[in-house]
């Protein structure tokens, strides 16, 4: 676990500066410290990490993906940002969120130029010798995954006080909302250190596994945690009525009363630390954690499959410890 976060910590030192000297020509001022704000308070830095690492993992160069690792952690704070919007959620990476400081105005401009900054940090790939095909493809990887972050989004808050949502519903609202940019991360990593074809889908599909199972974990961790390691609100999802897995296999399993006790709690706008608790007791006595867990555990058993086809590499061997991370992971 440690060594992940090492390794974390190794590849992203540099990308961080890449950042904040990219923001620092942002006018007014007020813009510009909300912008770089959640930057300086330091979050995993997965992501761009996973661009960096796959790059090298088909034979390119960390640097290769540098930017695009760059432009990839800037639209991931964006969503961030905007996200905490949507919850209603104050607190991020230990801190108060972006609009709580500010407010929603500023935070939404702050997003807005994260995004906008990422498209402009892509185009300087070229100065890494990216050629104009590998920068129109990684454009059209990554503006599709922020496609997808918007139709995520937007299904996971239609998905608040429907009580019939499927398995399959909630795992096309993660892919999208979660996995999509993390597959754009390993994909775009792919395609700058020059794999073929056949191994930047490869490349995707380990991305879009993990990524899947990377936001069950968060489902559970929202659940389980505290404050101070996740650095954000626990119980979040009970008290906004989220959909999770979880939640959906505990609604489909549990006999009526305790489905009643569970809808009513879901449907409490001021849910108490101990309602999430009864809730907590429901979905274990019918094994939902363990059911959702084990669904996340096959997407990391399958992901690690898929690596053996590239040549053994350190960078390789992160890539199959990352997966497991995924998973390990209390924050
Ligand atoms: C949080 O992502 C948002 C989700 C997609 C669940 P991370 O857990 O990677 O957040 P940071 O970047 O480390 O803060
Ligand atoms: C967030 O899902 C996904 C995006 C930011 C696009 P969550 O709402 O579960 O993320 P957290 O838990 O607030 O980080
Ligand atoms: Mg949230
Ligand atoms: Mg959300
Ligand atoms: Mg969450």
């Amino acid at each position: 676990m440690n060594d992940v976060k090492e390794v974390l910590g190794f590849y992203s030192s540099d990308i961080i500066q890449v950042i904040i000297d990219e923001l620092s020509d942002i006018n007014p001022k007020d813009l510009q410290d909300a912008s770089i704000y959640l930057t300086k308070a330091g979050g995993k830095m997965l992501r761009p990490c996973l661009s960096l690492i796959s790059s090298e993992a088909v034979g390119g160069k960390k640097e290769d993906a540098f930017h695009v690792g760059a432009a990839i952690e800037l639209i991931h704070t964006f969503s961030l940002i905007h996200d905490d919007i949507m919850d209603n959620d104050d607190m991020r990476r230990g801190m108060p969120s972006v609009h709580k400081v500010w407010d929603d105005e500023m935070a939404i401009l702050a997003g807005d130029t994260l995004f906008s900054k990422a498209f402009k940090l892509i185009g300087c790939s070229a100065k890494n010798g990216a050629t104009p095909l590998q920068i129109s493809k990684t454009l059209d990887t990554i503006s599709d995954a922020c496609i997808k972050i918007c139709e995520g989004q937007a299904l996971d808050i239609s998905f608040e006080g429907r009580y019939d949502v499927s398995e399959e519903e909630y795992l096309e609202m993660i892919f999208k909302k979660t996995g999509a940019l993390i597959c754009a991360a390993t994909k775009s990593g792919a395609i700058m250190g020059g794999a073929d074809e056949d191994i930047i889908d490869i490349m995707y599909d380990y991305g879009r596994l993990i990524g899947l199972a990377f936001q069950i974990q968060d489902d559970y961790l929202d659940l389980v945690s505290d404050e101070e390691s996740l650095g954000k609100p626990i119980g979040s999802d009970i008290v906004k009525g989220k959909m999770t897995l979880i939640v959906v296999n505990a609604l489909e399993k549990a006999n009526d009363e305790d489905r009643e006790t569970l809808l009513k709690i879901l449907k409490e706008p001021n849910s108490s630390d101990d309602d999430v608790d009864i809730a907590i007791e429901i979905f274990n006595k019918y094994g939902a954690i363990e059911y959702a867990h084990n669904i996340a555990q096959n997407n990391v058993d399958e992901a690690k499959q898929l690596l053996e086809i590239l040549p053994d590499s350190s960078s390789k061997a992160t890539l199959e410890l990352i997966a497991d991370f995924v998973l390990e992971r209390h924050s």
